[in-house]
């Protein structure tokens, strides 16, 4: 097999490539074609926001699961809403339009909390590098696109969080449906999506679905956020079903702390463990370190959408979690909850990532590979990327003297392990709040994940096999004297063991040594141990975690389509709630 540089390789691995490798590509780009998107009158700095206002509702974290909940939430039968997000619009970063500019965005990743680059870099306890949104929009915003919903199985509740979930599924599927109207699209599935296509197939992930956005057996075609003219579409689009004069969006603001009062005992009542302290209101600052305050109407409520970071983060720092962590960062207890923090989830990535012999087109994921629907295998899927190798390379390579960036292709099938078991945690540095948490994911730690890596990569090592990609193996194939010649891949970095179909040790090393992120990582507000059945903060009153912390295991696929669909589902469900306290008003 054929090698290139561990350094290229490493590069290409992470997809965090340095900046300044990029800068030509900077220049290509236009913004939205000049207009505003339809919500851009929601939106305001947060230096133009006032000292101190009231909401019905405020909203942290203008991401995934923040953006339909503030929509809906301001929508009929709502209150007033304040949505309340770090980053800045996705229009201001002309790579987060189009699917072409996903690596773009990764090589901008700045890990610095006062930066602006839409991607956060950061990078775990393992030594993993990672990425988190900085941007209305989040994950939505500069994520890879592929949109699926859960298997059915995972509303049913997983581990010990069995007994806590409570779905409604008619409004699951009215709320996934609500979401696919209006951002997502079935892709044209060509080069070396339509190829990986037929190689799943002829590797026995059987049978072929065809297009579905359901989570089942076989090999499919899941939708994507990407319209036919390839440009992107976002959780923020969904801000556009906003109620006028009822929703306000502040960018740029970082909120700091949940402002908390006690309750007295006496007029505690409710639910078990009676909730000892409510939410009231939030502190965040602008650009210009300026510190407002959004207070609750009476009634109100603060939920939390930070992502499985921000919103473990904003408990601890608000006195919510684990009491001794708290009180030796000299931060006052709110609330005793010894599992803020806990149970943080990675889904670790291992693929294999080859030079094809042929041009091939830039393609995120369009096609996955799904060996067993109830999460007990792995899942794979395929993207291609033309990444641009010069000029930092060329100093070593047969590049001198080129002064056009050199781009070559480099496409990749990789799997993930649903669930995992695996699991880490994440803790705060200090009582700052612009300080980046520090956290531990524990990659493949338990037996049950390894195993699992180990059929994954084995089922990717099979797909590579396949006839089906025969026409993108390098001419500089290995010669057998006892055969007739075979072709093979230009591999990318770490090859594979030579007896990866019998020796699970090797794949175990090779599984360990490769691990990477799919940046699907879940938890530190688990359903059943930080927030019950209604995504109410345990011991807290008028406080809620809706997003990916709450999960303790992703959907089996893909979970942006999980996390939009459970926004819009809590903001029907807490509209709900608000007609049985009191009358409609609208
Ligand atoms: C590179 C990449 C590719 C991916 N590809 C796919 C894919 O193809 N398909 C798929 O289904 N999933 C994909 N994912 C995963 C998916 O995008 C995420 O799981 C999902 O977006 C997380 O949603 P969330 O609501 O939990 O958090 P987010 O969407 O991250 O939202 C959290 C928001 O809160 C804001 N915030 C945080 N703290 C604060 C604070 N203190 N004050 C104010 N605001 C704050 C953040 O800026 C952010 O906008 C990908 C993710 C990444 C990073
Ligand atoms: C929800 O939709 C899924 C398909 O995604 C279907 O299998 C299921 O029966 C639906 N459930 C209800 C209650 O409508
Ligand atoms: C999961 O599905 C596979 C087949 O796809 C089956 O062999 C296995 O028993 C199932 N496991 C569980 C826990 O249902």
């Amino acid at each position: 097999m054929g090698f290139i540089s561990v350094r290229l390789y490493l590069l290409l691995m992470s997809l965090v490539l340095v900046p300044s490798l990029v800068p030509s590509l900077a220049a290509q780009s236009r913004p939205y074609g000049g207009a505003l998107p339809g919500y851009a009158r929601y939106l305001l700095d947060a230096t133009a926001m006032p000292a101190v206002e009231q909401y019905d509702y405020i909203v942290v974290g203008g991401g995934t699961a923040g953006c339909p909940l503030a929509a809906t939430l301001s929508g009929p039968g709502g209150g007033r809403v304040l949505l309340l997000e770090r980053g800045g619009a996705p229009s201001e970063f002309p790579a987060l339009a189009t699917a072409g500019g996903f690596v773009r965005t990764l090589a901008m990743a700045d890990p610095a909390p006062e930066s602006d680059a839409p991607a956060q870099a950061f990078t775990s306890e393992d030594g993993v590098p990672n990425v988190r949104a900085r941007v209305l929009g989040g994950g939505t915003a500069i994520n890879a696109g592929f949109y699926s919903r859960a298997h059915p199985g995972w509303f049913h509740g997983h581990g010990e969080d069995a007994e806590v979930t409570n779905w409604d599924m008619r409004l699951v599927n009215a709320s996934y449906e609500w979401v696919e109207r209006q951002m997502t699209f079935q892709p044209t599935v060509h080069g070396w999506q339509a190829a990986v296509r037929a190689a799943l197939l002829e590797a026995n992930v059987t049978p072929w679905n065809g297009f579905t956005v359901d989570h089942v057996a076989g090999t499919k075609v899941g939708a994507t956020t990407f319209d036919a003219s390839g440009r992107r579409h976002s959780a923020a689009d969904l801000l556009g079903f906003a109620r006028p004069g009822r929703l306000r969006v502040a960018l740029r603001a970082t909120v700091t702390r949940i402002i908390t009062n006690p309750i007295d005992p006496a007029a505690r009542r409710g639910r078990s463990p009676q909730p000892t302290v409510a939410a009231i209101g939030v502190v965040y600052q602008d650009r210009l370190l300026e510190q407002h305050r959004a207070l609750l109407r009476p009634g109100g409520e603060v939920i939390l959408s930070a992502g499985a970071i921000g919103s473990p983060q904003l408990l601890l720092l608000s006195g919510i979690g684990p009491a001794s962590d708290l009180s030796y960062l000299g931060i006052p207890v709110a609330a005793d909850v010894p599992d803020v923090g806990k149970h943080m989830f990675d889904n670790p990535r291992n693929g294999i990532s080859v030079i094809p012999s042929v041009p091939i087109d830039h393609s995120l994921i369009q096609v996955v590979g799904i060996p067993s629907a109830n999460g007990s295998e792995s899942y794979l899927e395929a993207a291609s990327y033309i990444v641009p190798l010069a000029p930092a390379l060329s100093s070593s390579g047969p590049f001198i003297g080129s002064t056009t960036p050199l781009y070559i292709t480099v496409a990749t099938i990789m799997q993930k392990v649903p669930g995992p078991v695996s699991e880490g945690s994440l803790w705060l540095p200090s009582g700052n709040p612009l300080e980046s948490p520090a956290l531990r994911f524990n990659y493949l730690s338990r037996p049950e994940d390894l195993a699992r890596c180990v059929l994954g990569v084995r089922r990717v090592a099979e797909v590579l096999e396949s006839r089906a990609l025969d026409g993108f193996r390098s001419s500089v194939g290995s010669t057998s004297r006892r055969g007739p010649v075979r072709r093979d891949f230009r591999i990318v970095g770490t090859a594979l063991p030579v007896d990866w179909r019998t020796n699970d040790r090797a794949l175990a090393n090779f599984c360990l040594q490769t691990v990477a992120t799919l940046w699907h990582y879940h938890g530190g507000c688990v359903a059943g141990k930080v927030v019950d059945r209604d995504f109410r903060v345990i011991g807290a009153r008028s406080l809620r975690v809706v997003d990916a912390s709450t999960f303790s295991e992703t959907p089996g696929t893909n979970p942006q389509a999980t996390i939009l669909m459970m926004g819009r589902y809590m903001g029907l469900k807490m509209i709900e709630e608000r007609h049985s306290r009191r009358p409609v008003r609208s």
